[in-house]
């Protein structure tokens, strides 16, 4: 299987190239590396069915010759933060839609067995269904969900008038080894962890009891191969959590004990536009790709501190 990762310096690609090297499959990773780094392909850079590709989604020219001759296309590459986007949607209009634009041409062009897709809840916006499931209504408050949402009707369209199979998977809050905790918007278990680490206090904004699906970055991993393994032709969606809430105070309390420490917590006022509750109705994964958590929440906790 050739494999073609975009964005896969990043957090998550990196874990998916990671398990496709693992299984000896070809794999290429196409990055621009402005979030993404090659300390995060560290273990894999003598390795020769890694292919690495610095490009950009945007250029389409570069993209289309790269994608060529590859079968399986995780597109993972976006900017990946709410708050760029409101500051500056044009530019993350032009690689979180615009890209996924290019990669599924591409895709057309070069005639690849599936197209998947790195989706987010953020589509759902702040609608007050919960659990989230694939039919829960989807109404974007941010141009980074908005963009995700296009591009996932874009993966129905090409799949619909191309016959292109293509699968967005809508993830939740992900987790573990390789986020970048150095960006202000990182994810908070990242946040949390590399403070408490260096014994720094943390802030919560609001009282803490705000939950989320988070979601350990292997089991993200792993619904990405079900979904590239099954026989599906047409278009599919999946929401994809860990499937049970946990609170912010839930997971200083995990940390309390993984890390056998006090940790000093300051409470502030709410952020301007945070989600206040969101959690994953994972049964149509489960159900359709047979996809089970192999990581409760405090077993990727644990996973991740042993690898800081
Ligand atoms: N981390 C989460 O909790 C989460 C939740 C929902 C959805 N997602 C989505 O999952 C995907 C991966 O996110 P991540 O957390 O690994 O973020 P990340 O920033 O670590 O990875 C994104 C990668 O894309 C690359 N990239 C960005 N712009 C590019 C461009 N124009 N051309 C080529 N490469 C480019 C970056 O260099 C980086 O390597 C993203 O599409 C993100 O929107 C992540």
């Amino acid at each position: 299987m050739k494999v073609f990762i975009t964005g896969g310096a990043g957090f998550i690609g990196s874990h998916i190239a990671e398990e496709y090297l693992l299984k000896d499959h070809n794999v290429t990773v196409y990055d621009n590396f402005s979030t993404g780094k090659m300390d995060n392909l560290q273990f894999a850079t003598t390795n020769d069915r890694l292919k690495i590709t610095e490009g950009d989604i945007r250029d389409y020219p570069l993209l289309e010759q790269a994608i060529a001759g590859h079968d399986l296309i995780f597109h993972q590459a976006a900017i990946a933060s709410v708050q760029q986007s409101i500051d500056n949607p044009r530019a993350t209009f032009e690689v979180n839609a615009g890209g996924t634009l290019n990669v599924l041409e591409s895709a057309r062009k070069h005639k690849a067995k599936k197209v998947i897709f790195a989706c987010s809840a953020a589509i759902f916006g702040d609608h007050p269904e919960l659990p989230k499931s694939e039919v829960s209504p989807v109404k974007p408050i941010s141009p980074y969900g908005a963009d995700k949402y296009i591009s996932e009707t874009y993966l129905r369209l090409y799949s619909e008038l191309y016959g292109i199979p293509t699968v967005a998977l809508r993830y939740f809050n992900v987790f573990g080894p390789r986020q970048d905790p150095s960006s202000p918007y990182s994810g908070v278990i990242s946040i949390f962890t590399t403070r408490i680490k260096a014994n720094q206090p943390v802030t919560v904004f609001g009282d803490g009891d705000q939950y989320r699906d988070f979601i350990f970055v292997k089991d993200v991993v792993q619904a990405n191969m079900l979904a590239a393994e099954k026989n599906s032709t047409g278009f599919e969606n999946y929401n994809v959590g860990y499937g049970k809430a946990t609170s912010l105070n839930d997971l200083l309390e995990m940390l309390k004990q993984i890390y056998d420490k006090e940790i000093s917590v300051k409470y502030d006022k709410p952020r301007q536009g945070d989600i206040r509750e969101s959690v994953s109705n994972n049964r149509k994964l489960s159900d359709e790709l047979g996809f089970l958590p192999r990581f409760t929440v405090k077993e990727g906790l644990e996973e991740l501190t042993r690898s800081l």
